[in-house]
C-alpha cells in the first residue's frame, strides 16, 4: 500500500513560511515519517535541507520516495538545465550563463540579465535581481556570494519581459505557472503566485496555453527519475511561454488547495475529482 508521508520536524518551518501543505496532507490521510516501517512504501513531503538530511529521513525506507538520488538531480537548476540540454530536449527558456567563481566572465552576456544562485534566487519578485551591466552584475554577484557562500555558482539569464498577473509587497508578479508531473505524465497546474494575487490578469489560461504547457513539462521531466517533479513557466508580454525551472514536486510550494490534493492523491493511486477553477487544474 502506497501511503503519502510529511516530516512533524517540519512543522515549524511550515508555519513560519505559512506553508499549509502538512495540513493538507493531513486530511486526506497521510501520517508522520516517524510512524513509518521498514517496508513502508509511498512518498514524502517536506523542505530540501541537504543530501544527508534526506538520507536520514528515508535511508533505511527503501521503499519511500524521493530516494535522495531522485531528488538530486533536480536541486540545482544550472544542472537541469545541462540534463535537458544533454539529452537533446528544447524547450524554450532563457539563455543562461553559468559563472563560477574565479572564472572570466563570458564575453558574450547580454544585458539586462536577471541573477541567481544554482540553488535559488534569493530575493523575491524578479526586479530585484535584474542587472544592466558589469558593474551591477558584480554588485548582485557579490551579495548572492556573501549571503550563501563565497564559492556559490551563479546563474545568469537573459531578462525577459514576463506579463504582469498583479501587484504584490515585491512589485509586480509574475504570470507564471507551476505544472505537476507524475511519473512522467503532467497532471495538474497552479498559477504559481496565488498566495499573493488570488485574482491574477491572463487567468484562467486558454485550453491552448494549457495544451502547450502539458507538452512543455512532459518533455522537460523526461530525463529526470522523481516520481513528482514541480516544472514552472511563465508568460512573457508577447504572450509566449517560456520553462522558468524545475524541482522536486516534494519541496514545491503552492496556495492551491485543491490542486495539491489532487497531486498528492494520485501519487498513491487515487484519482481524485478535480473541478478546477481561474488559477489551477487538471492538465
Ligand atoms: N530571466 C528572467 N527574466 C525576468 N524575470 C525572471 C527571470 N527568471 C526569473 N525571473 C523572475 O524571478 C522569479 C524567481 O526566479 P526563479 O524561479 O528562477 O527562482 P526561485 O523561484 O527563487 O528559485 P527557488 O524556487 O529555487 O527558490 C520568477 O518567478 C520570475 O518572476
Ligand atoms: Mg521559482
Amino acid at each position: 500500500m502506497l501511503q503519502l508521508f510529511y516530516d512533524h520536524n517540519d512543522f515549524p518551518n511550515a508555519r513560519k513560511l505559512k506553508d499549509e501543505r502538512f495540513h493538507w496532507l493531513q486530511d486526506i490521510g497521510a501520517v508522520d515519517l516517524g510512524e513509518s516501517q521498514p517496508d513502508s512504501t509511498g512518498f514524502l513531503f517536506g523542505y530540501q535541507y541537504s543530501y544527508s538530511h534526506l538520507i536520514n529521513q528515508v535511508g533505511d525506507r527503501p521503499g519511500i520516495h524521493d530516494r535522495p538520488e531522485e531528488r538530486e538531480e533536480l536541486i540545482h537548476l544550472d544542472e537541469v538545465l545541462r540534463v535537458l540540454a544533454v539529452n537533446g530536449i528544447e524547450v524554450p527558456t532563457p539563455q543562461t550563463w553559468v559563472l563560477e567563481i574565479d572564472e572570466e566572465l563570458p564575453r558574450d552576456l547580454e544585458f539586462p540579465l536577471f541573477v541567481r544562485t544554482r540553488k535559488s534566487s534569493w530575493k523575491r519578485g524578479g526586479d530585484q535581481s535584474k542587472v544592466r551591466n558589469l558593474n551591477e552584475l558584480a554588485d548582485e554577484s557579490d551579495l548572492l556570494r556573501r549571503a550563501f557562500g563565497w564559492d556559490t555558482t551563479i546563474l545568469v539569464r537573459k531578462w525577459l519581459d514576463i506579463a504582469v498577473a498583479g501587484q504584490w509587497m515585491f512589485g509586480d508578479a509574475p504570470q507564471e505557472i507551476r505544472t505537476w508531473v507524475i511519473d512522467g505524465q503532467p497532471v495538474a497546474w497552479s498559477f504559481h503566485y496565488l498566495h499573493a494575487v488570488p485574482n491574477p490578469v491572463g487567468f484562467p489560461p486558454s485550453p491552448a496555453d494549457l495544451s502547450q504547457l502539458k507538452s512543455m513539462a512532459a518533455l522537460v521531466a523526461k530525463p529526470f527519475r522523481s516520481r513528482l517533479i514541480a516544472a514552472d513557466f511563465v508568460r512573457d508580454t508577447n504572450h509566449n511561454w517560456h520553462f522558468m525551472e524545475a524541482g522536486p514536486g516534494a519541496n514545491a510550494g503552492t496556495a492551491h488547495e485543491a490542486v495539491f490534493k489532487y497531486v498528492a492523491s494520485r501519487l498513491i493511486g487515487n484519482e481524485t475529482d478535480l473541478a478546477g477553477d481561474a488559477v489551477g487544474g487538471r492538465l
